[in-house]
């Protein structure tokens, strides 16, 4: 229900992260201009955006389960073929990518094995599987002051450190090796996103999407002002413009 929203409204939110991480995790994945790839949980489509820029959208398939964040995509990006559809079931056959890549996407499957390995039965033998997640414990700052300032006002705040299975190096390989992909490697990608003012952080939460969303929109008037007080201060009560670094995992793995 948290990614049944506008494009406008995601990019708010996380597309500022995700515009950026999208170029590092193909970087990353080393896909190359003409191989097929695949998206996985494409969203609005920061990633299938870079994909068609970088490697020819006629060569680019995409997929998420958010019917607006599909039509968004496909906006976006129209050359690419885009679907509405999850992971754990794609609708391609088998060996049809060279490249499938899913960024910000394995916690939000409701099966991640399964999902991961319908990704590894689309990509050819011997082609990649390669995906990243925040590092929600520490590296991810805006999401990381967000639950530290909810934590502080109620403990039992469900904090995607807590939630979130995959959101770290190693469960992320143990993911890929559960999958039977080989040269399994992983890394960390780094990017920054600038903020106006503090407004500009802390109006997109109100806004529902993803968990941090979810949760604010859950509190009652006074208890969403105490939060959103506590998101202040714990940035140092920015008066401007202000950056914030965002730290993810990376893996990628030889189907
Ligand atoms: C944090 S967003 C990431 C979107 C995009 N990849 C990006 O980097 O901006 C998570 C995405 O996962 C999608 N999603 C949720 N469950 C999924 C599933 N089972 N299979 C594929 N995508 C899923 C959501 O609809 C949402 O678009």
């Amino acid at each position: 229900m948290t990614f049944e929203t506008s494009r406008e409204a995601y990019d708010a939110f996380m597309g500022r992260y995700a515009d950026r991480l999208a170029p590092l995790l193909i970087g990353f994945a080393g896909a190359q201009r003409g191989e097929r790839v695949l998206d996985v949980g494409c969203g609005p489509g920061s990633l299938t955006e870079v994909l068609g820029e970088l490697l020819g959208a006629e060569h680019v398939a995409a997929i998420d389960p958010s019917e607006p964040f599909a039509a968004a995509c496909s906006e976006r990006v129209p050359a690419a073929n885009i679907q509405v559809g999850a992971a754990e079931s794609l609708p391609w056959p088998a060996d049809t990518f060279d490249v499938a890549l899913s960024q910000l996407v394995v916690n939000f499957m409701s099966d991640a094995d399964a999902g991961v390995a319908e990704m590894r039965r689309v990509v050819r033998p011997g082609g990649t599987v390669a995906s990243c997640t925040w590092d929600y414990s520490g590296g991810m700052t805006m999401l990381r002051t967000f639950w530290d300032a909810a934590l502080s006002l109620d403990s039992e705040t469900p904090d995607e450190a807590r939630t979130m299975r995959y959101n770290d190096p190693d469960a992320l390989r143990e993911l890929w090796l559960r999958a039977g992909l080989e040269a399994v490697a992983t890394d960390a990608l780094v990017v920054e996103a600038s903020y106006r003012d503090f407004d500009d952080y802390w109006e997109p939460f109100t806004a529902g999407v993803g968990p941090g969303g979810a949760y604010t929109l859950s509190l009652d008037p006074d208890r969403r002002a105490a939060l959103r007080e506590e998101c202040r201060r714990r940035l140092g009560d920015p008066d401007g413009a202000f950056t914030l670094s965002a730290k993810a995992w990376a893996v990628t793995g030889r189907a």
